[in-house]
């Protein structure tokens, strides 16, 4: 069929960590998307792009030039999350899909901008794909919950840590990161939210949080207050239908990284990643048995970079649906402020009737991280 054989014409932009890991499963793994354009503003990107993709991947080093004169009809933005918002509104208003990496913005105003945008091209596809709905063992534990075998879902844990950094290189990028709640928390609060129905048992929709706490530490990297940034936080969320989310969010752990997501259940818990261990190996010797931790997210979430893309492209060529909606994203940028706001000020914070974060504006004699 005339559908199914057709390709989405995609380019991607930034090829850095995550873009180098999107270039590989793009230009093998994606029979529904070929990859013409990929583009880094940064020096020797063009070599890396010779090197590692097909000769048919024309190489740009300015994002407006490869999405103007690529023949792209859809872009992926991997770029840093500094530069998310503009290239999303640039390929929008170039008439392209958009499918961006997380978080639109650091901010909640500038994410408003984003989804005004989106919302006024009602015929381009904008995907920002939070990677754990994407990935199969959070999707059989969704399937548990709407089957109703843990019966009401009450309050989901989480904990996301990283492996920790002897280079330390995160502590200066936290300048523009937002802050370990925003970076890193982003996943924990959206996949809360998924969990949690938090759209359902409430009168006023725009309104789906009470309030949130934070606190955090530098327990390790003491640089990270300069920046009003911990290398350990907890924050808990409370949502306007009652149910409630904690997340600990860490940069520390010396094993290996580990993510742990406890759904709560009236009936039953359910527990993805109890034991973030790379396989089934043990070793059994003078300091007991042990088994190997997995490294990084990208090892546990390889497979959701997959699903996302290949969702993407039902979506552009079959009008299918999409999992995650910008709404969410922009629900989970607002909570990711409040939170990062009352681990600098050390206030909890209320949200209002239109559903905003109630937050006076920081000075920044009072951004002392503790
Ligand atoms: N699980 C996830 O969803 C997940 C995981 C990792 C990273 N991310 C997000 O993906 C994004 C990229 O992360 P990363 O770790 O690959 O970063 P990175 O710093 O390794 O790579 C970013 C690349 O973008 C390039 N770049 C920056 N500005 C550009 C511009 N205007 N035009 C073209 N190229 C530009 C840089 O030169 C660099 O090569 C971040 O926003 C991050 O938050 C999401």
């Amino acid at each position: 069929m005339a559908t199914q054989s057709r390709r989405l014409k995609l380019a991607l932009v930034g090829l850095g960590r995550l873009g180098a890991i999107r270039a590989r499963i793009l230009t093998s793994q994606q029979p529904r998307i070929e990859l013409v354009a990929a583009c880094d503003t940064k020096p020797g990107s063009e070599e890396w792009a010779a090197a590692n993709l097909p000769p048919s991947v024309k190489f740009f080093a300015d994002p407006e030039d490869c999405m103007k004169n690529s023949d792209a009809e859809a872009v992926l933005i991997s770029t840093a999350t500094a530069t998310h918002a503009s290239l999303i509104i640039m390929g929008l208003e170039l008439g392209l899909h958009v499918m961006c990496e997380k978080p639109i913005s650091v901010d909640v105003i500038t994410t408003e901008e984003v989804l005004a945008k989106a919302a006024s091209k009602p015929d381009l596809k904008f995907l920002v794909p939070f990677c754990r709905r994407y990935d199969e063992s959070y999707r059989a534990a969704k399937l548990m919950v709407e089957g109703g075998s843990l019966g009401e879902i009450h309050a989901v844990e989480t904990t996301c840590l990283d492996q920790q950094d002897p280079s330390g290189f995160f502590v200066t990028f936290s300048a523009q990161s937002g802050g370990i709640f925003l970076d890193m928390g982003v996943h924990d609060i959206d996949i809360g939210r998924y969990f949690l129905d938090v759209k359902s048992g409430i009168a006023n929709h725009k309104k789906q949080v009470n309030r949130v706490i934070a606190m955090g530490q530098q327990a390790v990297y003491g640089d990270l207050a300069k920046y009003g940034d911990c290398d350990n936080g907890w924050g808990m969320v409370e949502f306007a239908n009652g149910k409630v989310l904690t997340t600990h969010l860490g940069r520390t752990l010396t094993n290996g990284f580990e993510s742990t997501t406890r759904v709560c259940g009236t009936k039953a818990h359910s527990i993805v990643n109890g034991n973030s261990v790379v396989n089934r190996v043990e070793v059994r010797d003078s300091y007991g048995v042990r088994m190997a931790t997995t490294a990084d997210a990208f090892i546990l979430y390889e497979k959701s970079f997959l699903n996302d893309l290949d969702e993407f492209a039902a979506a552009v060529l079959d009008n299918k649906p999409l999992t995650c909606n910008p709404d969410d994203a922009y629900e989970a940028a607002k909570i990711c402020t409040a939170l990062q706001y009352s681990f600098r000020n050390g206030v909890p914070v209320y949200f209002d009737d239109n559903g905003l974060p109630i937050m006076e504006p920081v000075e920044p004699a009072k951004v002392n991280g503790h």
